[in-house]
């Protein structure tokens, strides 16, 4: 068992991973958790959150913190009670290879084996891992185990799921924006709520842009096509990742019918996009988005400033798009409850960067309100507001989950979209060690109805699920 900020640290660390970064370095399950409040008991299910948590790095100076193996971090509820917590890597060979397990007997094909990390969603029955641009979805079991390379998307190499999908809540189909580096398209996919491939077209997107997330609406898809661009050149120029800034590139939202039709395309200042959330109204897209300024350094993570909250409402009959920042306060992870996704959303409920922000993107002067750190944000969209739940000072917190109460999957009246809980974990300083945090959505600012005590430090990551039994 480990705890604290320092346990397991190598020798010798890339400064990408120190922190509240640090790779975890073993595997542990632990039973019956303590907990401090109730956990509402109507919560059956999975709570699973998976992001980048390096095994045996070779060369500290040439890792990138986004390429650590895959580990999701699970916990169990059932009946107000917290049955288990487990961490687990995701198995690729390679990281069998590392914890002296037997490899696969076939070999899988080159490219694609990769401990995915940036995603872990439930569809059709299977718990998939997810990494973009090119490595295969992995299935996981129960109790987090690696199944295997998933047969859910599609078996062409490279162009399988992407990290981010995205699951209509009216037909239960899954879309994907698929792609691989180096190509000049991406690949929307869709599967219908059985799994079955129903949908897959390419769309074009030539100078090979990193496309992290897309939108969907009712009825487009919104693309991103921005100046971090595919160049695998810049690993010889000590560069940790063959993405960079190219300002030759340009910087536009795509939009297209979900079932046929071309892209047109929309302008925007340069940026980065990380996450988003849409909808449509009316012939207008609002697309909400998280954006890091123009020159943003992906490998370096390093930029003049930080994320923060935009909205591009977009007017296809006029053909125009209306910039405008929503919140000027470095966050990420923007999310909708599940059912919300391409419907109109009026809550949407981000993570708080600014101690991540301070450490690797140093800008100058303080963050606009230098007291905004280690918090989550409800915002409501149609106020234009937001609230802040705190958790104090040296706390780390990453993306937030939102479960709807009652009954899923009911598609909610307006003003039930908020009617649930959020659930995350957060680092305890005073324990050294994370808590599964359990909020009231419409009591944010209110004492965590739950926090379950885990026995171990859990680094920040990237995006998680709620996966209920049923
Ligand atoms: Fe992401």
């Amino acid at each position: 068992m480990d705890a604290g900020h320092h346990e397991g640290r190598p020798d010798a660390v890339a400064t990408d991973i120190e922190g509240h970064l640090t790779p975890v370095t073993e595997e542990v399950t632990a039973f019956d958790l303590p907990v401090s409040g109730r956990v509402p008991a109507e919560l059956n299910g999975r709570y699973l959150r998976i992001g980048p948590n390096a095994l045996g790095i070779e060369d500290p100076a040439a890792h990138h913190w986004m390429h650590g193996e895959g580990m999701i971090h699970g916990v169990r509820l059932r009946d107000g009670r917290a049955e288990w917590y487990r961490n687990r890597w995701v198995r690729s060979d390679a990281v069998r290879a590392k914890l002296g397990e037997p490899l696969r007997r076939v070999r899988p094909a080159h490219g694609t084996d990769f401990a995915c990390n940036t995603h872990i969603i439930g569809h059709a029955g299977h718990v998939l891992a997810l990494t973009e641009g090119g490595a295969s979805p992995q299935d996981i079991g129960h109790e987090l185990q690696t199944l295997g390379p998933s047969p859910l998307g599609g078996s062409a190499p490279g162009f399988t799921l992407a990290a981010h999908t995205k699951l209509d809540p009216r037909t239960g189909q899954l879309h994907s924006l698929g792609y691989l580096a180096g190509h000049a398209s991406v690949r929307h996919t869709v599967l219908d709520p059985d799994g079955a491939l129903v949908g897959v077209r390419d769309l074009p997107m030539p100078g090979s842009p990193m496309v992290h997330d897309f939108a969907l609406t009712e009825a487009h898809l919104v693309l991103y096509d921005v100046p971090v661009t595919y160049q695998p050149e810049a690993l010889g120029r000590g560069a940790t990742m063959p993405f960079a800034w190219d300002p030759r590139h340009p910087a536009r939202v795509g939009v297209v019918p979900r079932g046929s039709g071309d892209v047109r395309w929309f302008e925007v200042t340069p940026c980065f996009v990380s996450h988003t959330l849409a909808y449509e109204e009316n012939g207008l897209l609002v697309v909400d988005v998280v954006t890091l300024p123009d020159g943003f350094d992906i490998a370096a993570m390093r930029a003049d400033g930080y994320g923060a909250l935009d909205r591009w409402t977009i007017d296809l009959r006029a053909g125009t798009l209306h910039e405008q920042r929503l919140d000027d306060r470095p966050q990420e992870f923007p999310r909708v409850g599940e059912s919300m996704v391409s419907r109109r959303h009026r809550y949407g409920y981000s993570a708080a960067t600014a101690a991540l922000y301070r450490r690797y993107v140093p800008f100058e002067g303080p963050p606009p309100d230098a007291a905004f750190d280690n918090a989550l944000i409800k915002h409501d969209l149609l106020r234009g507001t937001s609230e802040l739940h705190r958790f104090g000072r040296d706390a780390a917190v990453g993306e937030a989950v939102f479960v709807p109460a009652g009954a899923p999957p009911a598609l909610p009246a307006a003003d039930g979209e908020d009617d649930g809980y959020l659930l995350a974990y957060v680092h305890s300083p005073e324990r050294g060690a994370a808590d599964l945090v359990i909020l009231s959505a419409q009591d944010f600012t209110g004492a965590p109805l739950a926090r379950v005590h885990l026995p171990r430090r859990i680094p920040l990551g990237l995006h998680g699920s709620w996966l209920p039994d049923s």
